[in-house]
């Protein structure tokens, strides 16, 4: 059970996802930028995560919201200038922090001038650098591959009379990784950024980039429901995890490696068995490969409790385990299990084993907010039939109740929902039985316990009601967690009767320094954290 761990910032910090357009705009034009989050670093200082990932802010055409490169190496406008980016990178630098950048080798845009030579004929010599094909029979898709984002997933060229490739949109054209010239670019890229700083890298989409060398049609899924996006009416066994993608990983960990505790993070939505892959043999892949699982499953705790053990299980020696429970493509956690649910949500993030990385405005308990039609941006929900738009978890952070809870002086790229008067920083910073006061109480906890932080992972059996667990360290006060997952009250039975610690937080204030023992009683939506009695 024991793993291997040396205490790299990656290890043993707190990561926190800045969704760049909402986080703070600093000139008014409504979309957040890097000098407001310049602006809002003391903030992620005085909440104490370690590092700070930050999504795309690449130039762009903005058809993905920055997802759609078209400059590896510089600025989009709207959030800056690339001297923002360096002073951004100062600034996390001096207060002890990392920052950690998207990165997106999978596409392009359509405008970046690598697709724009490509597409001019079929002999330019970066025709190649994308995924072109023929038309097959009646002009028909090369093969039943469909995009993500719904429809078919080849786009017909008139100019040059063939099909080019795209998971995502149309104008998100497929590079091809699996053209040496393309991936030195991309690994030129990577150097850029590490020249200038960066700390690591949160790869998109790492599944997907290779594909299967034959293009042989994916097998319909019998599974398919119709509430499902239309995509997933066939299996990606041809159009994602393809065995060559490791030694595409192995290649950017490589470069990765030339330089000292840098990290890299990969996207990745597969199960839990084909995940622990991207460690790559000997932990020479990802060093976090992202383990989505809080995001997917029911909250039930027989359901969440299997999937913790199971990944503790599956992980090879040595690997680092992660989680997270929101993200920028995934409804907001508390609309996904109710608000009851808030606090025992952070203390399971922040006391499993494991970096956790922590999507921003989940701490003050920011909700989907419900975005009209006609102002909806992400193109997932203008393009698929079963609304499927991301924008109700990107809004702005809210910081406070001044007019759009002080993320603008303008009119905000997407729209606040009222409670921003409630339901912001400022006010919750005052509030010692805040969520917000909760989050920070529980990462100082978690960043002074060494077991917290670094320690072992067991689970403690109990009669399936409650999610119960402990963590422990060498030499170190250990710790038991016990989480009621329901709106019910439950007694914690665990199955070895002598279980039991002294209460050391609670998301109910009454329990401290009381004992929490066999028959204790977990009223509804309540989580406790006690020091193990035998420490
Ligand atoms: C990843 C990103 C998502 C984006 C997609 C295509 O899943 O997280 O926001 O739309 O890749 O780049």
């Amino acid at each position: 059970m024991a793993k291997a761990t040396q205490d790299l910032w990656w290890k043993s910090g707190i990561i926190y996802e800045v969704y760049a357009r909402s986080f703070q705009d600093s000139n008014g034009d409504g979309i957040g930028d890097i000098r407001g989050l310049i602006q809002r670093l003391d903030y992620l200082q005085w909440l104490g995560v370690n590092a700070v990932w930050l999504t795309p802010v690449y130039p762009s055409p903005m058809k993905d919201l920055g997802y759609d490169i078209s400059d590896y190496t510089g600025i989009d406008p709207v959030f800056g200038k690339l001297n923002d980016f360096e002073e951004l990178l100062n600034e996390v630098h001096s207060r002890g922090m990392k920052l950690v950048v998207d990165f997106i080798p999978n596409h392009s845009s359509d405008h970046h001038p690598w697709f724009q030579e490509s597409r001019s004929s079929k002999d330019n010599p970066k025709r190649n650098w994308y995924i072109w094909k023929d038309a097959g029979p009646d002009g028909a898709e090369p093969n039943n591959w469909l995009s993500v984002l719904g429809g078919p997933a080849w786009a017909w060229d008139k100019h040059t009379g063939q099909y080019y490739y795209h998971t995502f949109l149309k104008e998100q054209p497929e590079l091809n990784l699996r053209n040496p010239d393309v991936l030195k670019a991309m690994l030129e890229a990577m150097r850029f950024w590490l020249d200038k700083g960066v700390d690591g890298f949160r790869v998109d989409v790492m599944w997907y980039l290779i594909k299967d060398e034959k293009f042989r049609d994916n097998p319909v899924n019998p599974d398919y429901k119709p509430d499902m996006p239309s995509s997933e009416q066939l299996i990606q066994a041809y159009s994602s995890n393809q065995p060559g993608v490791h030694d595409i990983v192995r290649q950017f960990r490589k470069l990765l490696d030339e330089y000292s505790e840098k990290v890299m993070i990969g996207e990745l939505y597969l199960s839990i068995n084909k995940i622990v892959d991207y460690y790559g043999a000997n932990n020479g892949g990802a060093h976090l490969p992202g383990n989505h699982q809080l995001l997917l499953l029911p909250w039930e705790v027989k359901k969440v409790a299997a999937a913790i053990d199971k990944y503790e299980a599956a992980l090879p020696d040595g690997a680092w385990p992660n989680w997270v429970i929101g993200n920028h493509d995934q409804p907001r956690v508390l609309s996904r299990i109710g608000r009851g649910q808030a606090k025992v949500a952070a203390m399971l993030l922040l006391s499993l084993r494991g970096t956790p990385i922590m999507y921003y405005g989940d701490e003050i308990g920011m909700e989907n907010v419900e975005i009209p039609r006609e102002e909806q941006k992400d193109p997932q929900g203008l393009l698929m039939e079963n609304n499927k738009s991301r924008d109700p978890q990107r809004t702005p952070m809210q910081w406070d109740a001044s007019e759009n809870a002080g993320f603008t002086t303008g009119k905000p790229w997407l729209r606040l929902p009222k409670s921003f008067e409630q339901q912001n920083v400022e006010a919750q910073k005052k509030d010692p039985h805040s969520l917000l006061n909760f989050y920070r109480q529980l990462i100082q906890l978690r960043q002074k316990e060494p077991a917290l932080m670094m320690g072992d992972y067991y689970p403690v059996l109990t009669d399936g009601k409650l999610l119960a667990y402990i963590r422990r360290g060498k030499g170190s006060t250990s710790f038991l967690l016990v989480l009621n997952m329901t709106d019910k009250a439950v007694d914690f039975k665990p199955k070895d009767r002598g279980i039991r610690g002294r209460v050391v937080l609670s998301t109910n204030r009454d329990w401290e320094e009381q004992e929490l023992e066999t028959g204790s009683r977990l009223e509804a939506n309540e989580g406790v954290l006690a020091r193990l009695a035998d420490t």
